[in-house]
């Protein structure tokens, strides 16, 4: 008889509470210090259901990677709406992210689609769609904090939106403001591609939100644990050991990961606990967060790059190698799946783009008197483990079999 593995994993013990809590995505209940923020969030809101519609606010949040601006900023949104809800005022939370809604139009249709259902998607222009939300707006008698979560990617392709939402109601005078907006970004200098007028609008009220210290990614992951796992699978040591590698990464998701990783580690060898060793092998065996995401939504051409650069430094002993030997196996990587490999001023674009996405570092080494050589490294991260997950995504893709 076949083995059902799904009832041997069944029949044993495990060491999870509730293991869902643990994903990254999860939300929460309480957000250890975090308080400071919800707390002057709801300052700057206040209004919305003090006197309703009466003004729209517009704050940027700002701060590094991994540090609880989405979650707190969901807290926050669906603290606003059940508090407007109990008072009978008629205020929509919706929280969109640039990354995957890349342009306006993307944007404005999924305000459209919480808001009103059964639009017809076509044969509308950007200008329009925000019409027809005001006009829904003004008709149902409704307010919408509007969260523009990672609002850099809809910057650097597209402000027409972000200043079209910024200046909405200019020409207007004391009629009912529908429509505050919270824009999060982790670093301020893409504001600057904005217009002048744009950036004061929106520089006037921003909110930072400060790195963590390892001592409150203790408390913060102590209370992810207490919410995850049964009691006393993780000791003091190793749970300030999880802070400072998590301190190390400066994101919150890689802790939970690695303790996600670890805890799955220890039930495979049947412990009862989590041992120093089951964490050090998760912590090896994870790429970021960060980088597992930035891959996800690469172009396949850019994939395939990186995953010459890749194979060309496992095939070198030293730490670095030359673009032109990355370039020969470019080339290969191309052959072998019929793609016209792109220009060289294309993939040094690349390169940068890679370099600016922390995935790389370029060194300038002089040869001879002739020139100088670009030197590519790949920082931090296993070779292997970037070369299994880009092939991964490439299949995914349909780009190789
Ligand atoms: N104070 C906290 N208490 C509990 N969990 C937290 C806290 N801060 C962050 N987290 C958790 O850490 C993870 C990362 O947080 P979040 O996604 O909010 O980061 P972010 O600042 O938005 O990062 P990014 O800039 O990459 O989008 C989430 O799973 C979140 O639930
Ligand atoms: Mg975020």
């Amino acid at each position: 008889m076949v083995t059902n593995y799904f009832e041997n994993l069944l029949k044993r013990d495990t060491i999870f509470k509730a293991e869902n809590t643990l994903d990254i995505n999860y939300i929460p209940e309480r957000l250890p210090h975090r308080e400071k923020e919800l707390s002057l969030l709801s300052q700057l809101f206040i209004s919305l259901l003090t006197i309703p519609n009466s003004l729209s606010r517009k704050i940027i949040i700002t701060g590094c990677m991994g540090i609880g601006k989405t979650a707190t900023v969901k807290i926050f949104g669906n603290m606003l709406h059940t508090t407007a809800q109990k008072r009978g005022i008629n205020i929509k939370y919706i929280h969109i992210n640039c990354r995957k809604e890349r342009t306006s139009y993307k944007v404005l249709i999924n305000i459209i689609r919480q808001i009103q259902i059964n639009f017809p998607k076509r044969g509308y222009s950007p200008q329009d769609l925000l019409e027809v939300i005001l006009n829904t707006l003004q008709n149902k008698n409704l307010h919408i904090l509007l969260v523009l979560d990672e609002l850099n990617y809809l910057i650097n392709k597209d402000d027409d939106l972000i200043y079209s939402l910024t200046r909405m109601y200019d020409d207007s005078y004391n009629c009912p403001q529908r429509i505050s907006i919270i824009g999060i970004v982790r670093d301020l200098s893409c504001l600057n591609n904005l217009d002048s007028s744009t950036i004061s609008t929106l520089q006037s009220n921003i909110i930072k939100f400060n790195t963590y210290s390892v001592e409150q990614i203790y408390d913060i992951l102590k209370y992810r644990i207490k919410l995850s796992l049964k009691e006393d699978i993780i000791n003091d040591d190793l749970l300030k050991m999880l802070s400072e590698i998590t301190y190390d990464k400066g994101d919150l998701r890689y802790g939970l990961n690695v303790l996600w990783k670890a805890c799955k580690i220890a039930e495979s060898k049947y412990l009862s606990f989590l041992s120093t060793e089951c964490l050090r092998l998760a912590n090896q065996e994870l790429i970021p967060y960060s980088i597992h995401n930035l891959l996800k939504y690469l172009k396949q051409e850019k994939l395939l790059f990186l995953l010459s650069i890749v194979i060309s430094l496992k095939n070198t002993k030293n730490a670095s190698i030359s673009l032109s030997e990355i370039l020969e196996q470019y080339h290969i990587v191309c052959e072998n799946i019929r793609k016209i490999p792109k220009s060289y001023s294309q993939l040094w674009n690349y390169l940068n783009e890679f370099k600016k996405d922390g995935i790389i570092s370029i060194e300038l080494k002089s040869k001879n008197i002739q020139g100088r050589r670009s030197y590519i490294k790949i920082l931090d991260i296993s070779l292997i483990k970037l070369e299994n997950l880009i092939h991964k995504i490439l299949e995914k893709k349909g780009v190789i079999t």
